[in-house]
């Protein structure tokens, strides 16, 4: 039995959502569902717009079969090869042989890869080909590493919509809504859509940048995604996140908390220092890293401005699910933000090092101060500590809200990314015979960070 829903006259979103499956990707938890979408567009030609999760494929074919209503499939545009999306095109080629499948000729490689054939005669598609299916005309752009190198979006000049493939997704099942304005979005989805993004494409903060400068020339007038609602009113809601978010720049002024503790001595003093945060008026939270999985945690990182990391010391090393939140925020590129410490150990105090050590490795954090150091527990008189600890970061705080206001774009850092997979490049010159070290193409291929 079908389940479609009517995008516009001639588009019809074809997808489904998975509400069985608890983790998306074996990494991030799923406790409201993950949707797959997929549009079929009936125009004189008829276009499949990608195909969805090996999970939800049974309803897939079935809305596929009653939206074509009987007729031949003319195209597949193939925006994405991760198997999220892709993992169905195999079944898809061999009950639609008829089918053309349009894409570029980095997801021929992945096709082959995947599914072990060739797509028969396969339009090939690059930056800026246009391709006409009657009523409605489409441009293709690239969007290396936003999610995998082969990404391409595709834009429909007839009715201004953007396939947008991974970007502007986010975690969630629709449950019957369709449009972003069937919802509140900002109270009901916007913390999904931000762990989405930043667990998801966070690390391409500068791909994702590029993908926006090629859409900010286009009229689009709807952004139809490969997961969650599709944008038809107040697009700029979802634009201007994606913009603060690409850029690394927080979206609270105030002060994360995330700690880890086994006896209570570590989050005893991370609770005072919220207390006293939040009698000095500065915005805080607390996050318990080991009870929160870092799919959550990560994605608050990303949204305030200042995070106070506290962990015990555990074998000589960091407790592990603080030091696995460090890893996965370092992976992630998470930059641009102050941040303080918190070290615990009963006889050899090491946490604090260990913590600094992985910020070290990340760009533009900030070390507000030494660490605190707590011997098993807050000694008497370290309260003080932690008081002159709030006030150091109130003033972080508000001082950094006049800074950043002021800061002039120049300042950004400079570089250059190569449009074929994404590599960055950081430095000042290009060197003429400079190589990709990742896809081997030439200095050609790189432009120049914005
Ligand atoms: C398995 C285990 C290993 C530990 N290893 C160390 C260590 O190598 N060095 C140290 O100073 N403390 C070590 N500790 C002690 C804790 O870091 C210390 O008791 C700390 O105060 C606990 O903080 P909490 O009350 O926030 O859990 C270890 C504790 C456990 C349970
Ligand atoms: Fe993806
Ligand atoms: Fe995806």
């Amino acid at each position: 039995m079908y389940c479609t829903r009517a995008v516009t006259d001639d588009l019809i979103w074809i997808g489904a959502s998975d509400r069985q499956h608890p983790v998306f990707e074996a990494a991030h938890p799923t406790p409201r569902g993950m949707a797959y979408n997929a549009y079929l567009l009936l125009d004189e030609k008829t276009v499949l717009m990608d195909t969805v999760d090996r999970s939800v494929q049974t309803q897939f074919f079935e809305n596929l079969d009653h939206a074509l209503g009987g007729r031949p499939l003319d195209y597949v545009f193939v925006h994405h090869m991760e198997p999220d999306h892709a993992a169905t095109l195999g079944d898809l080629m061999l009950r639609h042989p008829e089918a053309a499948i349009v894409c570029n000729k980095k997801s021929v490689n992945l096709i082959r890869q995947f599914h072990c054939t060739d797509p028969a005669g396969a339009v090939l598609v690059g930056e800026g080909d246009t391709l006409c299916t009657g009523r409605h005309t489409f441009t293709f752009y690239e969007a290396p590493m936003v999610h995998w190198p082969e990404v391409t979006v595709s834009y429909d000049r007839t009715d201004g919509i953007l396939f947008s493939a991974d970007a502007f997704g986010t975690f969630g099942a629709l449950n019957g809504i369709l449009f972003a304005d069937e919802v509140d979005f900002e109270r009901d989805w916007m913390d999904e859509a931000r762990r989405y993004y930043t667990n998801i494409v966070g690390k391409y903060g500068p791909q994702v940048q590029t993908l926006l400068k090629k859409a900010a020339g286009l009229d689009v007038r709807m952004i139809c995604p490969l997961h969650g609602p599709v944008w038809r009113k107040d697009l700029n809601v979802i634009l201007e996140k994606y913009a603060q978010w690409a850029a690394y720049e927080p979206e609270v002024q105030g002060v994360l908390i995330p700690f880890a503790s086994i006896y209570g001595g570590t989050e005893t003093a991370a609770n005072i220092l919220a207390c006293r945060l939040a009698e000095l008026g500065i915005r805080v939270d607390m996050m318990d890293v080991s009870v929160i999985h870092y799919s959550y945690v990560l994605s608050q990182c990303f949204r305030y401005s200042h995070i106070v990391f506290a962990a015990p010391t555990f074998n000589n090393g960091l407790f592990d699910s603080m030091e696995h939140l460090l890893r996965d925020l370092a992976h992630h590129n998470l930059q641009n933000r102050t941040v303080a410490l918190i070290q615990n150990g009963s006889w050899a105090p090491a946490s604090g090092k260990l913590m600094s050590q992985i910020l070290g490795e990340m760009k533009q954090m900030e070390l507000l101060q030494p660490p605190v150091t707590l011997k098993s527990a807050l000694a008497p008189g370290q309260e003080d500590e932690l008081e002159a600890l709030a006030r150091a970061l109130a003033d972080s705080v508000r001082g950094v809200c006049r800074v950043r206001e002021e800061e002039p774009a120049a300042d950004k850092p400079k570089g250059f990314i190569c449009t074929v997979c994404g590599y960055i490049l950081e430095s000042d010159t290009l060197p003429d015979d400079f190589v990709c070290p990742i896809c081997r193409r030439p200095a050609s291929c790189f432009q120049p960070l914005t």
